[in-house]
């Protein structure tokens, strides 16, 4: 019976015999047996095996066996009298199913820079830190699905190759089969594969807007590039977005919705991946888990725009970027407001029209957006959302003042002319959320194969 080392340990069974397949951690050798530390990927915890030197191999292969060898070992499960682990191994016969020349595998027992990790990112996930970031990660996606369905939402696959710019920034990675000496020729556009301009998707809003429209509450989880060329520890070229998407929805709902989210998927992980979690509590962010547990206990802040100004402008601290209304938010600002006065998650609402998007819904002054962003400690913005504009003229109005071709998004223009309901949404960059969760300094350890500028090895 082949058994994964995470059930194993999680039961308290002893005295039958059963078979793990796993990668060496370490090989410590006694007088008359050697101790292998085995590791499937399926728990932090290894599983100690005890193989005997009465073992036919034991000479020839097994005092051989270093770390990141593959084997599978068929034994009987024993009580450990030894401090450290439950239960133990005792082998009654050990394959190796693949080598690793010690001279060359470069995970040592030592511990290694995040950034020496990033260099071999196709052998970090063996590493401890890396194995569970994407066990959290793991479980938190699924958290995502369950929190959506459990309340009647349903998942929509926004389309990854796009003709529509939804953030309007210029971001867009620009796919094309045109070869660069043709130009940006008439001809050449005539021979656009998809007919005209197409690039990958920065956000599935507009799409899931269109499915919200039809079935009350979305959700698209998936991929989104973005082509800005920051390096900071919160920005990927390719990051995964939840956006879910209400009709007859309003900008308090929305906020309501994000934070109710927020909370159970921090509540479910903290249930679901405790030793995970004790492992960055430990070694990653100390104080992490009470602090997480703090956040599930209060309600987040809630400013307005105008009123974060405010208090950026009576602050007797000193900024980089100058404060006046009207400016976007720097970092520096997020982290004040959320690290030094309100010390927890903050939902800033109702933005300047100027800095944001053109289907943020207007607000009554004419000079503010129904828009709300999540900034939380140590990271900042978390999410972005809003209310949309649903009204037709408005709509079309803030379309063309952003320059935008009325023509090429009719159909969205067509969703106001039809059966045009209020509705909201945001979205959550989730590697932003595992971040905050695991307390990883820097967005490039919770995606499995971080891209940024300059970087996209495997
Ligand atoms: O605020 P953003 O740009 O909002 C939108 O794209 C909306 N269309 C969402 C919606 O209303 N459906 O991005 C949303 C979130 C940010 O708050 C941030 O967490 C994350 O996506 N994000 C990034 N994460 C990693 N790397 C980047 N370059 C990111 N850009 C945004
Ligand atoms: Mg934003």
């Amino acid at each position: 019976m082949i058994k994964r080392i995470e059930t194993i340990l999680r039961s308290e069974e002893v005295g039958y015999e059963l078979t793990v397949q796993g990668w060496v951690r370490t090989r410590r050798d006694t007088g008359t047996f050697s101790f292998l530390e085995i590791n499937d990927g399926s728990s932090l915890a290894n599983l100690q095996v005890i193989a005997e030197q009465t073992l036919p191999n034991y000479d020839g292969q097994v005092k051989k066996l270093t770390a990141g060898c593959a084997v599978k070992v068929v034994g009987r499960l024993e009580k450990s009298p030894a401090k450290g682990q439950t239960v133990e191994l005792h082998a009654s016969d050990v394959t190796i199913i693949g080598w690793a020349d010690p001279e060359e595998y470069p995970l040592q027992k030592k511990r290694h820079s995040f950034e020496f990790l990033r260099e071999i990112s196709h052998l970090r996930p063996r590493t401890n830190a890396l194995g569970a970031v994407a066990r959290v990660r793991s479980r938190m996606s699924f958290g995502v699905h369950h929190f959506f369905q459990q309340r009647g939402f349903y998942q929509v696959h926004t389309p990854i190759i796009t003709t529509s710019d939804c953030e309007g920034a210029g971001e867009m990675f620009t796919v094309t089969t045109i070869q660069q000496n043709e130009g940006a020729s008439k001809e050449a556009a005539a021979k656009e594969f998809f007919g005209k301009s197409a690039g990958l998707t920065v956000s599935g809003q507009l799409q899931a807007e269109v499915y919200a429209l039809s079935l009350g509450n979305v959700y698209t989880f998936g991929p989104t590039f973005r082509a800005e060329n920051s390096h900071t520890s919160r920005h990927l070229s390719e990051f995964w977005m939840i956006e879910p998407e209400m009709a007859f929805c309003d900008l308090n709902q929305n906020m309501q919705i994000a934070e109710e989210m927020l909370k159970f998927l921090l509540s479910d992980v903290i249930a679901h991946c405790q030793e995970d979690m004790a492992l960055f509590n430990k070694f990653i962010e100390k104080g992490l888990l009470a602090k997480l547990e703090g956040v599930l206990e209060k309600k987040f802040g809630h400013i307005t725009y105008t009123e974060a100004i405010e208090e950026l402008e009576n602050s007797t601290k000193k900024f980089e970027f100058p404060v006046s209304w009207g400016i976007d938010l720097q970092a520096e600002h997020e982290k004040y407001l959320t690290e030094e006065v309100y010390k927890k998650p903050l939902i800033v609402t109702d933005y300047p029209l100027a800095i944001k998007p053109f289907y943020m819904r207007v607000n009554d002054d004419g000079k503010t957006v129904a828009a709300m962003d999540i900034l939380v400690p140590g990271i900042g913005e978390i999410v972005g959302g809003s209310q949309r504009e649903e009204r037709y003229d408005v709509l079309q109005q803030r379309m063309m003042d952003a320059g935008i071709d009325v023509e090429e998004y009719a159909w969205y223009l067509d969703l106001r002319k039809y059966g045009s309901v209020p509705h909201a949404g945001f979205g959550l960059g989730f590697e932003r959320l595992v971040q905050y969760v695991t307390g990883m300094a820097n967005i490039r350890e919770v995606i499995p194969f971080p891209r940024t500028p300059g970087f996209a090895p495997c």
